[in-house]
């Protein structure tokens, strides 16, 4: 197993891991995303057991005890598993995150204090680099929920939203939507909640002109009209939901893992 490395805009490298033990026969990404500046930001450290392979990519583009900044979409293993590595093994390092997370998780989990970034905050990283934080709570999962605009390139890192299936190129100006409602329908990993839609839309209206996906390819293009089709979905999923009703419970052992088979540790496959 190995990990790809690709720049997907400008000063903004996507290191790339495919397990094809997981959601077979497809397999699946997952992907961080190395900021460069004064300050250089990984965004999402990847999986605990993944980080020989991610410190050994990021390596490649620059000294690990440079990083300045963890940041990531939400307290989840694949997001930030690998975040107190991290801590370790840069000393100027410190997790950015907005209050929630922070809050309920980060103060106690990570090993050194994390910084709160207040909804809109913005961290220079230099070089023309800037990131903005959005608090996107229960988007597309998690109360912490929050991702960030990388304004100099105009690129939404934008964490599990249009998690997709597959290997597929670093980079592509083709669907990103259709593979992402498939997936939903696969893995039904979204909370699905009233303020979804409006909450997507939001981010929408930051046009990015570059979407990074934590699961998938990065999408160059008119990200405004992908994220706007994102949030008619998830408005039809919800005025569903509601139409149908409450679902019988299933008894125990029915229930079909969401199309995850995923080996029961993570060092089976990585
Ligand atoms: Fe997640
Ligand atoms: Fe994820």
């Amino acid at each position: 197993m190995d990990t790809r490395i690709a720049e997907i805009a400008d000063g903004i490298y996507r290191l790339s891991t495919f397990v094809p033990e997981i959601a077979p026969p497809a397999g699946f990404t997952f992907n961080q995303f190395l900021v460069l500046g004064d300050e250089p930001l990984l965004f999402h450290t990847g999986l605990r057991r993944m980080f020989p392979l991610v410190r050994d990519a990021v390596a490649r583009i620059l000294p690990p005890e440079r990083l300045r900044w963890i940041a990531f979409g939400h307290y989840e293993a694949d997001e930030c598993g690998a975040m107190n590595e991290w801590l370790a093994v840069a000393p100027q390092t410190q997790v950015a995150h907005g209050q929630t997370a922070c809050l309920v998780s980060l103060n106690d989990i990570a090993d050194r204090a994390p910084r709160i970034l207040a909804d809109g905050e913005v961290i220079e990283l230099g070089g023309g680099r800037r990131v903005r934080y959005l608090d996107t709570p229960h988007v597309p999962h998690g109360w912490d929920a929050g991702l960030m605009l990388e304004e100099g390139s105009g690129t939404l890192l934008c964490g599990d939203l249009f998690t997709q299936l597959g290997d597929g190129p670093a980079l592509t100006e083709g669907d990103v939507v259709g593979p992402a409602i498939a997936a939903e329908e696969l893995f039904r990993y979204s909370s699905l909640s009233p303020g979804m839609g409006a909450t997507i839309r939001r981010l929408a209206g930051l046009s990015p002109r570059t979407l990074a996906l934590m699961h998938g390819p990065s999408f160059a293009g008119d990200g405004a009209t992908a994220l706007a089709a994102l949030a008619d979905d998830y408005d039809r999923r919800i005025r569903a939901a509601l139409a149908r009703g409450p679902a019988p419970l299933q008894p125990s052992g029915a229930a079909d893992g969401h199309g995850l088979q995923v080996p029961s540790r993570a060092e089976d496959t990585i």
